[in-house]
């Protein structure tokens, strides 16, 4: 059987230093947890992880996917107690067909795959064999409510990257499930949180709350997280996203929990 959502010990967090992923890692840290960050700006790594008190901060630019190996390897040696990541960091990117040209909007989208999707996938099949070295572990991906409606038209590649997560993120579970590891996987689907996700729109604020009423704070959609982790709840939402979640499941999750007993 899985452990549960908060059963372990130290967690690396991508994109730790701000955001969703400061405000996870501070509580991780609340709660005894050692926690490791990292992102691509070495200043705010390092003023965050002393703020909050993190173990430890590395250079990282998850979309790197060659750098992955090495980094785990590191990361591993030095912190051998490492038995969770949180895939968190992520981009978002306004791409628009019509005025774009061709090769800059694949530029872009190919820089937000590797973000939003390889890097995550790379950190977490690379982590595996450590992971199985342990008593248990944890995988988290955060995803997106855009992942399971993709009604932010101005982001034709994010979207789609967030059902990626979405369901290499349940297939993952299914698959270490059946294959007896002790790994616990979980699926965080924000809405929109006031946060500086959107720091290359128009309006870099329409995920802020005086902007955009339905949007949470970044302490109201932590507050849905954390009775998620504590229902140890496989796939996590937080205020509208929660109903979302719940409509996907309710359609689908029958079909799909058929063909995963097979
Ligand atoms: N806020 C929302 O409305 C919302 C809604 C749905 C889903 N999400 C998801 O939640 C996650 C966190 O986003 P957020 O809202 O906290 O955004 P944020 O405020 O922009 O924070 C993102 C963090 O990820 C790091 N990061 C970005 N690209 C990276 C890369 N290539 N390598 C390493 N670190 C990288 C950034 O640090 P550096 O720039 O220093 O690297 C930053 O610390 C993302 O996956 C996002 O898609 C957010």
């Amino acid at each position: 059987m899985a452990p549960g959502s908060l059963d372990f010990q130290c967690a690396l967090v991508t994109g730790g230093g701000g955001g969703i992923g400061r405000a996870i890692s501070e509580y991780f840290i609340s709660q005894g947890k050692k926690v490791i960050i990292c992102g691509r700006t070495e200043s705010k790594l390092e003023s965050a992880s002393k703020e909050m008190g993190a173990t430890a901060f590395y250079k990282l630019d998850t979309g790197d996917i060659k750098a992955i190996p090495e980094f785990i390897k590191k990361i591993t040696s030095e912190h051998p107690d490492l038995d969770c990541i949180v895939n968190n960091a992520g981009v978002q990117r306004p791409l628009s067909l019509k005025d774009m040209k061709a090769e800059e909007f694949l530029e872009k989208a190919d820089n937000e795959i590797s973000i939003n999707i390889s890097g995550p996938m790379h950190l977490s099949i690379g982590l595996l064999p450590h992971f199985r070295s342990k008593k248990s572990a944890v995988i988290m991906n955060v995803s997106s409510v855009l992942g399971y409606i993709p009604t932010s038209i101005i982001n034709p590649v994010y979207n789609g990257t967030k059902a990626f997560v979405h369901f290499h993120t349940m297939n993952i579970r299914s698959q270490l499930a059946q294959a007896g590891d002790n790994i616990k996987v979980v699926e965080i689907a924000p809405p929109s949180v006031g946060t500086d996700l959107h720091r290359e729109r128009e309006d870099p604020d329409d995920n802020k709350k005086d902007k955009n009423s339905s949007a949470l704070t970044v302490e109201e959609f932590m507050d849905d997280v954390i009775k998620g982790w504590k229902e140890n709840k496989d796939t996590i939402g937080a205020g509208p996203s929660l109903k979302v979640v719940d409509r996907w499941y309710g359609e689908f999750g029958a079909d799909y929990a058929k063909v995963e007993k097979n």
